[in-house]
């Protein structure tokens, strides 16, 4: 078999401005990767623990809890009816799930992969792990003729914050439909709406109340501080989730079921949330407005977890510009050729060093 070839990884061509930037006497403020920095609330933690002794195996659907918690929070929280109880599948963190999707769904050699023009890496990984291609396109007027077998959605967007009105979603959908495309959803950032609310693929405003042919990934590394358990779900059409079920049964992909235990809590509370969400505001408003302050444009970023920010120059340039001041960011580049302009800052740093990084862009020099 040949090896596949993968891009080189890009947070690996960091390495130097970061030595720049740690260089800084104040220290670095890392504002390159969207890691959470903030506790995992006490209620989750106790959950973890309360299932330590458990020595068998997990199930790869997950304990029924689960399911209903994630049926029961995107409901709530995102106006999202109709999801049947078993169309609910653990993923371990969401990142494997957005690199095997394609894969996992039976796609490979000679299919076609559609992803956002500028998109989180591991869609195009995803893609090239199963063997199949893949066409950059926000519209779909430039696919022609072409029928892909699946297409990407990301709204709130990794990188740029913007998020996809209805009609955009339901215009998707309903070409989806007509050609039997599967569209998958990247939802992670939905609950990190600012001057937009943004909307499921799955909420019936778009669909309909109709998930055939929709899958829509959901992540708890962000809403509720839990990158480091591993933890995410796939939801929507009941045929491709049972389809998923099957394969991932196969591969032993099964969520540890402490982490299961932590999702429910995790899923129940919303006001660690909310406390989360208004942490992400605050740091949110003040590097806006620090950035903006120092001839920064700060476009799209009305909701996700980061600000996608040009001076209007190479984004070498800006990321050097910033390490300099031991702030550490990155290029638009890393999401696709039509990033060159832009920097992604992202809102994940404590309150302590995203002052830290205010007060340097705020002091004269
Ligand atoms: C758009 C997008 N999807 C998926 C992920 C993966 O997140 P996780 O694997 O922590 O669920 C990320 C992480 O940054 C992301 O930005």
């Amino acid at each position: 078999m040949s090896r596949i070839a993968l891009p080189d990884f890009p947070w690996d061509s960091l390495a130097e401005v970061k030595a720049t930037a740690q260089a800084h006497p104040g220290g670095v403020v890392d504002l390159s990767i969207g890691t959470p920095v903030d506790p995992v609330p006490e209620g989750i933690r106790a959950a973890l623990a309360s299932v330590s002794d458990i020595p068998g195996y997990p199930t790869t659907h997950g304990i029924p809890a689960l399911r209903e918690a994630a049926r029961a929070a995107l409901s709530r929280r995102h106006g999202v009816e109709d999801i049947e109880p078993d169309a609910v599948l653990p993923t371990i963190g969401s990142k494997e799930a957005v690199a095997w999707l394609p894969r996992l769904l039976g796609f490979g050699d000679g299919d076609l992969v559609v992803i956002p023009e500028l998109a989180y890496p591991t869609y195009e990984v995803g893609a090239l792990l199963a063997g199949a291609s893949i066409l950059r396109s926000d519209g779909l007027t430039a696919l022609g003729p072409q029928r892909p077998a699946m297409l990407w959605l990301n709204s709130p967007s990794n990188p740029t914050g913007k998020v996809l009105p209805v009609e955009h979603l339901r215009k998707v959908v309903e070409w989806a439909r007509e050609r039997d495309v599967v569209v998958v959803s990247d939802e992670c950032y939905l609950a990190l709406g600012w001057e937009t609310d943004p909307l499921s693929v799955l909420h019936p405003d778009v669909c309909d109340g109709r998930m055939d042919g929709l899958i829509a990934v959901h992540s708890l590394s962000k809403s509720a501080n839990l990158a480091s358990y591993r933890a995410g779900f796939l939801t929507g059409d009941p045929v491709l989730i049972k389809r998923l079920l099957e394969v991932r049964k196969h591969a032993g992909m099964i969520v540890p079921r402490p982490v299961q235990e932590a999702m429910v809590a995790a899923l129940t509370d919303d006001e660690a949330l909310t406390a989360q969400r208004e942490r992400y505001a605050r740091r949110r408003l003040a590097l806006w407005k620090a950035l903006q302050d120092n001839g920064f444009r700060i476009d799209h970023s009305e909701a996700g977890l980061y600000l996608w920010a040009t001076r209007d120059e190479d984004a070498s340039a800006t990321v050097g510009w910033l390490a300099e001041r031991g702030i550490l960011v990155a290029p638009g580049t890393f999401y696709g050729p039509k990033g060159g302009k832009h920097v992604r800052v992202a809102l994940t740093a404590t309150d302590e060093r995203v002052d830290a990084a205010v007060e340097r862009l705020t002091a004269p020099r």
